[in-house]
This record gives structure tokens, C-alpha cells and sequence, in this order.
């Protein structure tokens, strides 16, 4: 097992780029299936999801070669529509493959994703999108057999705005004759950008970041280049970074409009946030103030993913913090985690009440998502003494080496291997 070891109290400056983001990188890997021409993808985030679903296009027959942060993909070898049962275990957005092999074969088989930490994850909205396109669904034991047989242009609408389940139904009415529109559809930045892809590959997607979209479908899709738009949330955690610890930090190539929400946040804490086009400018007080209360919502409201960071910062921030999770419904694993480091954090259901503390004190804790095991680095930097964080491989799903990153900006931290588990 890997873990982080962190030596807290070090300010942290300096200026840092932004990667390209994972949840965008993720759907437009799924959507090079559309096309057998090949397609160059830029500035690709080196992290293990991206990997995970490299893994999956070639055990469906793709050819993918990577150089460096650059990817060329060939799907003309695609010679399977069946999801490889460990592979989609591994990585939930795997279920979104499921629109654009349907869009390519007519028919694809998946098998349930599965929950994670975070929440249950159904996929009830992705199905019930894709059946009002006439795809016949049918469930056997955990497994999804799709005929798209008799797939049509037609109207969906999203009980809840779900990011995948948009992306998904987007994909499989790319080559559907005649329009389909889907009302009530995610608004996240990524899906706009799933489209700006799609219509480099010749699909007429329009009104993606809007609640609703339209996509016309085309005979044929064709190769493209394309670079995916920065990582709002590894900004985000960067700018969290420089805020716990009383930092100066500067983020270029930063997706500056879409992280509005978590800006905002940030300057109520006391922060100054200074903003061009595309860089990012944060200088943290010495000790921040609470804000009073922080609600979890979809697009444009305050995202899902930058929950536990602002958790982060309330453990040590003046007075008192309210945390309202209305995404997932089990986002606070890393709460209790940070009370092990001496922090004052209650929850209940999907609230959590923050009462801050001058100071947290370094202990042995366990990532068990994702963004949690960042939130939990983020406490580290600022907690006296040494923080070791577990389950290292887990931060690797999102963040590339973060260790690297936050090191570039003066944070005293290192990868350490802490035997086999
Ligand atoms: C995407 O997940 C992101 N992942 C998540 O990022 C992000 O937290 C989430 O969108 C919300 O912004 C990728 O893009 C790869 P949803 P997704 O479908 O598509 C419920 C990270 O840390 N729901 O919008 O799975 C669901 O249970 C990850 O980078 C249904 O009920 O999110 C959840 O409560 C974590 N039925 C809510 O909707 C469905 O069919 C939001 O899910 C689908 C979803």
C-alpha cells in the first residue's frame, strides 16, 4: 500500500499549470468510439481513471498510444461490445461507454458499475435515457444487454440532471436520424466540452451547458485533435492547498468561468482572488473565517467535488461552518478522519456542522474516496507535525502525483510504500 506522509505549517506559493480534467478527459475517451478515424487527444491527465479506461478501449480491440501527456486513438479494431465485467468494477464512468457503442454496434453489453464510497452510483437515469431512444434494455444478473436495434432520434427528459446519464444519451443520438433533444440535462462545464469534441468529430450538438441540448444526428463521425479543457477541481484543490496554509499561490491555464462557485466560497473565507481569463490568482490570510453554510449542488452551484477540500479548510477556520452534501449521500467519510487530527466536525445525514480549532495535530489516517484523500492531504499541510495519509492509490485516481504538485509549491511531502495490504 501507498500513503502520503505530510510535515504540516509550511506556507505554500509559487504558481502551478492546471491538467487537463479528468471528467472531461473520461466521456471523450468514450466518445473517440464514435469515429473509426483516428483521433489525437492533448494535454490527457496522467492519472490512473485515465488509465483504467485505456485498459477498457483496448480490451474492446482499440488502439491507443500514448506519448507523454498526448494520446492517439484508433478504434477501427473495435471487434467487441461487451464491457469487460472487471474492468467496469473498477471504474464507474465505464458505464459510459455504454451510448457511443451502442451508437456504433447497435447493441452493447455492461455490467453494473456498482456503488462506491461515495453513494450507491444507479444507473437508472442512463437506462431510462437511452430506452426513450428505443434502446430495449434487458437485466440478468448484474448484467446490461442493450439492442439498439430499433434506436430513434427522440425527447429525453432527466428526472435529475445526472453528468453521466446526459453524456451518455448524448453519445448514442450522435448518428440517430433527425433531432433529439434532452431537457433537463447536467450543465457541468465537461459536458460542454464532450460536445466542443463531438462536433470537432462532425456531430451538430448544441446547447450543451444549458438544460437543454439538441443533437442532430450525422451519417458519420470523423477523426479530430482536440485538447480537453482544464481541471476545475485539481484548481480548485490547489487554490485549498494555498488558502489552509496561509499561501500565495498562482494557477495558469485555470477554466477561470467555471470556477465561480468555488471562488466565491473562497473569498468569504478571506481570501483575495484575483481572476484574468485564464489565470488564478489566491493570497490566504494568516487563519481563515468560516462561512456560514455551503450547499453541494449541481452546475453552476458549489460542485459535489470540492466539498470535503472546504471541509478541509473550515476544521481550522474562525467560528463556525455548515456543509450541506445534496449530491451524494455518503460524502463525509473523510469528516471523521480529520477528527482523529483534533478537528470539531459533526454529521448528520447529508449535514455536516464544523466548529473550527486553532490548530490540528498530525495523525495516521485513511483516504477512502478520492477527493476525501485530498481534503485529508490538504489538513496535513496545515496540522502540526507529521500527517500520514493511506490509501494513496486513491488520490492517483484524480490528481497526477499530487505529491509532485504540492512540493512544486514548498509543501513538505513525500510517497512512502507501507507494506503489502
Ligand atoms: C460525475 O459523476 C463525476 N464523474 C463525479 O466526479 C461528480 O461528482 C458527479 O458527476 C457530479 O458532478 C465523472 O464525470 C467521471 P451524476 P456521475 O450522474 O456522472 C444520482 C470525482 O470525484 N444518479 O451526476 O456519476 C447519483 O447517485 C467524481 O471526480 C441516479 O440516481 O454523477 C448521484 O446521487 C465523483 N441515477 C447524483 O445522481 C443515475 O442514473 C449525481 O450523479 C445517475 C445518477
Amino acid at each position: 500500500m501507498e500513503s502520503f506522509v505530510v510535515e504540516g505549517g509550511r506556507r505554500l506559493t509559487g504558481t502551478i499549470r492546471v491538467d487537463g480534467a479528468k471528467n472531461a478527459a473520461l466521456p471523450i475517451l468514450a466518445a473517440c468510439v464514435l469515429t473509426e478515424d483516428d483521433v489525437l487527444l492533448r494535454d490527457m491527465p496522467q492519472i490512473t481513471d485515465v488509465s483504467r479506461m485505456v485498459d477498457i478501449l483496448r480490451m474492446l480491440g482499440c488502439r491507443v498510444e500514448a506519448s507523454g501527456h498526448d494520446m492517439t486513438i484508433s478504434t477501427r479494431g473495435m471487434n467487441r461490445c461487451e464491457m469487460p465485467d472487471g474492468l467496469s468494477k473498477q471504474i464507474r464512468s465505464s458505464i459510459f461507454m455504454l451510448g457511443p457503442i451502442l451508437s456504433r454496434f447497435r447493441r452493447a453489453t455492461v455490467t453494473y458499475p456498482g456503488g462506491c464510497e461515495i453513494g450507491m452510483r444507479p444507473i437508472d437515469l442512463h437506462l431510462s435515457g437511452l430506452r426513450a431512444l428505443g434502446v430495449q434494455v434487458r437485466e440478468e444478473g448484474g448484467v446490461i444487454h442493450c439492442d439498439g436495434g430499433g434506436m430513434h432520434a427522440g425527447e429525453v427528459h432527466l428526472d435529475y440532471p445526472s453528468v453521466g446519464a446526459t453524456e451518455n444519451v448524448m453519445m448514442a443520438a450522435a448518428t440517430l436520424p433527425g433531432t433529439t433533444i434532452i431537457h433537463n440535462a447536467a450543465r457541468e462545464p465537461e459536458i460542454a466540452d464532450l460536445a466542443a469534441f463531438m462536433n470537432c468529430c462532425g456531430a451538430r450538438v448544441s446547447g450543451a451547458g444549458s438544460a437543454a441540448i439538441a443533437i442532430e444526428g450525422v451519417g458519420c463521425l470523423h477523426g479530430a485533435e482536440y485538447t480537453p479543457m482544464p481541471d476545475r477541481i485539481v484548481a480548485g484543490t490547489l487554490l485549498c492547498a494555498a488558502a489552509i496554509t496561509g499561501g500565495e499561490v498562482r494557477l495558469s491555464n485555470a477554466p477561470v468561468a467555471d470556477m465561480t462557485a468555488v471562488n466565491a466560497k473562497l473569498r468569504e473565507m478571506g481570501c483575495r482572488v484575483a481572476e484574468t481569463a485564464d489565470e488564478i490568482r489566491l493570497t490566504a490570510p494568516e487563519r481563515l473565517t468560516a462561512f456560514s453554510v455551503l450547499q453541494t449542488q449541481p452546475h453552476p452551484g458549489f460542485p459535489t467535488d470540492m466539498q470535503a477540500q472546504m471541509l478541509a479548510l473550515l476544521t481550522t477556520a474562525r467560528g463556525t461552518g455548515v456543509v450541506v452534501e445534496n449530491v451524494f449521500e455518503n460524502r463525509f467519510t473523510h469528516a471523521g478522519e480529520m477528527n482523529r487530527m483534533g478537528a470539531r466536525i459533526l454529521c448528520s445525514g447529508r449535514t455536516a456542522v464544523v466548529h473550527g480549532v486553532p490548530q490540528l495535530n498530525g495523525a495516521q489516517v485513511t483516504a477512502r474516496d478520492l477527493r476525501g484523500g485530498a481534503a485529508l492531504v490538504l489538513a496535513g499541510l496545515r496540522a502540526a507535525g507529521e500527517t500520514q495519509v493511506d490509501n494513496a492509490t486513491l488520490i492517483d485516481r484524480g490528481y497526477e502525483r499530487i505529491e509532485r504538485q504540492l512540493s512544486a509549491l514548498g509543501a513538505q511531502i513525500r510517497r512512502i510504500h507501507t507494506g503489502d495490504m
